[in-house]
């Protein structure tokens, strides 16, 4: 067992909201929801019309349970109403853009005014402090600087909490970790993907990552597993933690793992109102079952955002280290990730664990979706490490695919590459390759 470096201060409580009792927390819940929802059917004609399409108006809200009469919105609404259309404020009164690359079209657009940047970089500020992160420590933000939402949204945070920020955004490996080591970081926010190329990159130059000064991680911006966490933990003996956060409704820093129980995610509720929903019915489900994560903003001036549908799959379940706040479970996938093979469904978060537990693979993998016979297949490339024999491969391969047969209960062909067989990514990394 690797020994994780003791964080000393208990409870790292950055604000007052996250001592507020239950009952205060759903008083200011349906306050601020009330009047987010009347904010955005004055002033913005989307929204007022789609309240009016539903025959549900914001002054007939008169409990949080009556959210599920408003009207969802989603991505293609982002687009639909490309760029300034979802705004609520002068366009004059909105000091920052982001934007999501978005595969095919128009990217979705969102808006800041200067408030919500300062509410943004608080709820950075208390989520780093969740995870064990203090005032004066030296922070690394190794996400994309730019439209991306992720590295400006952490340095704000950073900054915020009175850090030592350095803002190296993805790529350039080597120097990452030189300045890592020069600068003694003693946190990183990156993805868990890129931060694994960081730990091989060290590796591979001989170099130890565990004394390396980095204590914390603060991970998102994509899905991981369990597995992972304890792979990065035990190789860079520190403490790897999950933020949460979608550009839609700010970016990083909606929910943030508390270091020292790591069960999940808690929900900044003062700021987010979340719900789960039968994605295929849309009917709101109760806390502690699997849906998809449906949220409203319950603050945002520049871009209200009204029951958005996040495509995340995960339940809510009751506050631990925050006891207000409710936590939600590590996201399993998106719903545009879920692979449907030979009528099984299949998450690539699920061949990541499989992946994880088998010695002598690396956590390099992605899903090859193919359709030979008009029917789905799925091709597992994983990179194995190095040294291992030609003999050794084929007999993961087929550890591997019977892994997924008996665990997952589909077929699969199981392709074992060598070093650098997987595209590297600085940022998200690709796990399914559609070739449909
Ligand atoms: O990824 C914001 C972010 C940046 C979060 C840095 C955390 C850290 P988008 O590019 O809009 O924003 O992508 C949002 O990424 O709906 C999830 O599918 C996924 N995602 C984000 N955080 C996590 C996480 C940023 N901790 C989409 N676990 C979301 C799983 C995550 N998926």
């Amino acid at each position: 067992m690797t020994t994780l470096p003791a964080i000393a201060d208990g409870t790292h409580l950055f604000d007052d909201a996250e001592r507020w009792s239950l009952d205060e927390l759903r008083a200011r819940q349906l306050e601020r929801l009330r009047t987010t929802l009347q904010r955005a059917y004055d002033n913005v004609p989307h929204y007022r019309k789609a309240f009016d399409d539903k025959g549900f108006h914001p002054q007939d809200l008169s409990s949080l349970e009556d959210l599920r009469h408003a009207p969802m919105t989603e991505k293609t609404d982002l687009r639909d109403n490309y760029p300034f259309g979802l705004f609520a404020v002068p366009r004059d009164q909105v000091v920052r853009l982001h934007a999501s690359s978005g595969t095919t079209g128009k990217p979705t657009v969102v808006g800041y005014t200067r408030e919500d940047i300062d509410t943004w970089a608080s709820l950075v500020a208390r989520s780093l402090r969740c995870a064990g992160v203090r005032p004066g420590d030296v922070v690394h933000v190794a996400y994309g600087y730019g439209l991306f939402t992720g590295g400006l949204g952490a340095h704000y945070g950073a900054e915020r909490l009175g850090c030592t920020v350095v803002p190296m955004s993805g790529g350039q490996t080597a120097k990452q970790i030189q300045l890592i080591h020069d600068f003694e970081a003693r946190a990183i926010m990156v993805t868990p993907s890129y931060f694994l190329s960081m730990l091989d990159e060290m590796q591979a130059h001989g170099v130890d990552p565990a004394p390396s000064p980095l204590q914390i991680g603060v991970f998102g911006a994509e899905p991981w597993t369990p597995a992972m966490r304890e792979e990065i933990e035990r190789r860079g003996a520190m403490h790897a933690t999950d933020i949460y956060g979608l550009s839609e409704l700010m970016g990083p820093g909606v929910a943030q793992e508390a270091v020292e129980t790591k069960d999940g995610l808690h929900i900044w509720e003062d700021h987010f109102y979340p719900e789960i929903i039968d994605p295929i019915t849309g009917d709101p489900v109760p806390d502690g079952e699997v849906g998809e994560l449906v949220f409203t903003s319950l603050t945002k001036q520049a871009m209200p955002i009204v029951r958005y549908r996040t495509r995340d799959l995960t339940r809510l379940l009751p506050g631990t280290a925050r006891p207000a706040m409710r936590r939600m479970e590590k996201v399993t996938g998106r719903t545009d990730d879920l692979m449907i093979v030979r009528g099984v469904n299949v998450f690539p978060t699920q061949i990541e664990e499989l992946v994880l537990a088998l010695p002598g693979l690396t956590p390099y993998f992605q899903c090859v979706l193919t359709r030979p016979d008009r029917m789905d297949a799925l091709t597992v490339r994983v990179e194995a490490e190095p040294a291992l024999s030609a003999d050794e491969r084929t007999a993961l391969a087929a550890r591997l695919a019977e892994q997924i047969k008996t665990r997952i209960g589909t077929s699969a062909t199981v392709e074992i590459l060598g070093e650098g067989g997987i595209e590297r990514s600085v940022g998200k990394a690709r796990r399914i390759v559609d070739e449909r």
